[in-house]
């Protein structure tokens, strides 16, 4: 079966309470389960991780390279800020999908770049919690 690693970054932990306006009621604990229920029906392997730390993120992904097929990744803050988390999509090699429930490039100057996009082989934004079942399908696809 083949293995898929999601993962959550900063402050996600606290959908469904934070900023619903813009991120929605849906929680985190939601989301994660409509993915394992497409992971079931397609009958891939999920492994679910969310985490504050950037040295935490870059971490899994490193360790991820021989263990899964590819990567389901919402970066959260880091989108904007992080070269580790790019360097180390870059060093895996793994094929990866980038995620946002908010349309980036319709907030703040400072969201409107993302260091992630150019490393992943496509992005889904501005759909809300559906932008992560949209890029689970499209990663499984892909696979
Ligand atoms: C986000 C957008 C980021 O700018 C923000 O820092 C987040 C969530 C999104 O999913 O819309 O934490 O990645």
């Amino acid at each position: 079966m083949k293995k898929i690693l999601v993962i959550h970054g900063p402050n996600l932990h606290l959908l469904g309470q934070r900023e619903p306006a813009i991120y929605g009621r849906v929680t985190l604990k939601q989301i994660n389960n409509e993915l394992r229920k497409i992971a079931q029906k397609i009958k891939v392997s999920l492994t679910i991780k969310q985490s504050n730390h950037e040295g935490e993120i870059v971490d899994l992904i490193g360790k991820a390279k021989f263990k899964y097929a590819g990567l389901l990744i919402n970066p959260a803050a880091y989108t904007h800020t992080s070269v580790a988390i790019r360097d180390a999509i870059l060093a895996s090699g793994i094929l990866t999908v980038e995620v946002h429930l908010s349309n980036i490039y319709s907030r703040e100057e400072f969201r409107q770049k993302s260091l992630i996009s150019p490393v992943a082989k496509g992005t889904i934004l501005g759909f809300g919690a559906n932008s992560y079942t949209l890029g689970l399908v499209a990663l499984i696809d892909l696979i």
